[in-house]
């Protein structure tokens, strides 16, 4: 199957940065908000990083224009999924959330689309029997800044069937992204090896081992990471990071996965990093 419509459900930080690829790569997007006011973000938010993308030639204005010619904005899930091929939902990581909007995405969605979702953590398995077609779900996994991040991580449920992967394979490839197969587990490949990391990091400064700068200078400087742990925890969010220990740590049962303490105690005071000014540095 081509997809050439897709349904993007959420314009929070991953919603607006996979609406932004699929816009810029030919494909209509129906993004789906709750209001206007969010919508507008998302937009405003789609227009800015295409603005830094013009200003560094990657893109012409014509470009921008026609990117966000691509985006209509829908506030009502059934509407926004009705004549799509594609629905990748983008909705924060609440089960019982994720659970109502893919209850009215699977009454509305034409019979040939196919259900993603880019959870983090949720098990794509227990998402997909949500629906009345787990054989048509499957994850498609982006990471921030979507339009920056190379990989799309591919997360096959237990019954998803190989033409959806195949298309979704080709969709990624479509995007200019490499996507990698994984199957459903615990935090797939991509949180499992990255949050012990982060938390191990979150014990040393804990512990009084180093300073926060001083062990993101130690993995920026030492092993050529972008960013540091504790800059990349502060930039996924301290309540993300948390969520998703959990999801290991009640997964597999094996204590190897315990949160830091710091780490709760931190979200328990509401520093949860970049998105409320302070975490384990302070953001203006
Ligand atoms: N949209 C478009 N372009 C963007 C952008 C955005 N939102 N954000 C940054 N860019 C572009 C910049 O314009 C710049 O382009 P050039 O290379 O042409 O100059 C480039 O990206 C680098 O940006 P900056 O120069 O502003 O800053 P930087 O060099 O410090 O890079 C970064 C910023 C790309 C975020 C880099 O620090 C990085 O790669 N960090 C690690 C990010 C990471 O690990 N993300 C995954 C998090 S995990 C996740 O998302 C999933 C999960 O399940 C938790």
């Amino acid at each position: 199957m081509n997809v050439k419509k897709v349904a993007v459900i959420g314009g929070g930080t991953m919603g607006n940065g996979i609406a932004h690829v699929f816009a810029m790569n030919g494909i209509s997007v129906n993004l789906v908000e709750t209001k206007q006011a969010f919508a507008d973000r998302a937009l405003d938010t789609i227009s800015n990083n295409l603005d830094r993308m013009v200003k560094k030639e990657k893109i012409s204005e014509d470009d921008k224009t026609e990117t966000l010619g691509n985006i209509s904005i829908y506030l009502d899930v059934g509407e926004g999924v009705e004549d799509v091929d594609l629905v990748v939902e983008a909705v924060p990581e609440n089960f019982e959330l994720k659970k109502k909007v893919w209850k009215q995405a699977d009454d509305a969605a034409p019979e040939h689309a196919i259900l993603a979702s880019n959870t983090s953590s949720i098990s794509i398995t227990k998402l997909a029997a949500l629906t009345s077609r787990p054989e048509s779900f499957i994850g498609m996994h982006f990471f921030n800044p979507v339009p920056v991040m190379k990989m799309v991580e591919v997360v096959r449920g237990l019954e998803t069937i190989d033409s959806v992967y195949q298309t979704v394979k080709e969709t990624a490839e479509h995007l200019n992204k490499v996507p990698v197969p994984v199957n459903d587990s615990p935090g797939f490949v991509s949180n499992r090896v990255l949050m012990p990391m982060i938390n191990e990091a979150i014990f040393t400064v804990g512990e009084g081992v180093a300073t926060p700068e001083h062990v993101d200078e130690v993995m920026k400087l030492g092993m050529a990471h972008p960013m540091g742990p504790l800059r990349l925890a502060d930039f996924i969010g301290l309540d993300v990071c948390l969520d998703i220990l959990n999801v290991l740590y009640d997964g597999f049962k094996d204590p190897k996965y315990r949160p830091a303490p710091l780490l709760v105690k931190m979200v328990d005071a509401g520093k949860l990093g970049n998105k409320t000014g302070e975490g384990f540095y302070s953001y203006d």
